[in-house]
């Protein structure tokens, strides 16, 4: 009965926000940020983006929050009868980060509180200097821009601060089409599951797919990024679909990825025998960097 009250309540609260329809002229975050959180500002816009973003990481974890269920890529998931799974990128398992040479590195994002903190709409535990907070704000202010913030460049929500070239941020991390396709559908359906309508959800993952979703795109610029034309291309695996406005050249080697190694594989430890692949401190900074992924298991069966 009660269940029953409570969803027959929540329809009737959300059923005017699925129904309003947003002006042209109207970005989506100045549309849905007082629709969703009663007032148009600066702090409002950046709740409205971490919300959204936290959900597309873990999933459904708190409200706003229409009934509209979305699993996270913080967990695996069978999309398209193929097992995704995004968070090693995030935990040192693969040698994918770009940190400046000529491959990648291991590198842990999950360094200030994992899960916790983003549980309670935060990026992190607050440690500005951690790569955990780093990684979520910038992410929050992108996307905060891809959908028309006008209230960012305050301190409140400030302008982006990362890289500008998402070919460079990514391109040691080989990602194919399933990964982006099904991460751009997450980004969509955590965005629908806030009550934005399901078509200028469907708007922000077709930019999406445009902008980044190609290999070999020509260089653009990204509205609202202040940046000059640069190489965008994310999905740059072979099975990714060639640009229609192709320019290989203008990437290094013609556009071809080089696949990250999952440095868990193969793990053998050295017991003064033959020769090991990995060193016994390199092995436990690799079990620690993994452990949100079973805290996180931990927390989201205890929830449910
Ligand atoms: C439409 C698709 C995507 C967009 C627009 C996007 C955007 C971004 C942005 C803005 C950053 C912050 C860069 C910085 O701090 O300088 C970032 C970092 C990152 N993204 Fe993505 N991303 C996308 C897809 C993915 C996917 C599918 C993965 C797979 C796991 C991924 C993994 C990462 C990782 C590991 C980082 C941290 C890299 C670093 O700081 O070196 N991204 N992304």
């Amino acid at each position: 009965m009660f269940r029953l009250s409570s969803i027959l309540l929540a329809f009737i609260t959300i059923l005017p926000l699925c129904l309003a329809q947003r002006p042209e002229n109207i970005s989506i975050c100045d549309f849905y940020t007082p629709s969703i959180l009663g007032e148009n500002t600066a702090s409002n816009q950046l709740l409205l983006i971490t919300i959204w973003v936290n959900t597309f990481v873990l999933g459904n974890y708190t409200t706003p929050n229409i009934g509209i269920p979305v699993h996270g890529f913080a967990t695996p998931e069978i999309y398209n009868g193929t097992e995704i799974a995004l968070l090693p990128y995030f935990t040192g398992a693969y040698n994918s980060t770009n940190l400046g040479g000529n491959a990648g590195v291991s590198k842990l994002f999950l360094d200030d509180g994992g899960p916790v903190p983003v549980l309670k709409n935060m990026s992190s535990n607050g440690n500005t200097s951690s790569a955990q907070y780093q990684v979520f704000n910038h992410i929050y202010q992108y996307f905060g821009s891809i959908i028309g913030c006008s209230l960012q460049g305050s301190p409140d929500f400030p302008s982006y601060q990362g890289r500008t070239s998402m070919y460079e941020v990514h391109k040691f991390m080989d990602l194919d089409i399933l990964q982006m396709t099904y991460f751009i559908n997450l980004v969509d359906t955590a965005a629908s599951s806030l009550g934005i309508s399901l078509d200028d959800a469907s708007t922000i993952g077709t930019s999406l797919n445009r902008a980044f979703n190609t290999r070999c795109a020509s260089p653009i610029s990204i509205s609202n990024i202040d940046a000059p034309s640069e190489l965008q291309s994310i999905c740059i695996a072979p099975d990714c679909p060639l640009d229609p406005d192709n320019n290989c050249s203008a990437y290094p080697l013609d556009g071809l990825a080089l696949a990250p190694v999952n440095i868990t594989d193969n793990v053998t430890v050295t017991t003064g025998g033959n020769g090991s692949t990995i060193g016994v401190p390199l092995l436990l900074d690799l079990l620690w960097g993994l452990r949100w992924i079973w805290i996180l298991n931990l927390i989201l069966l205890v929830e449910n």
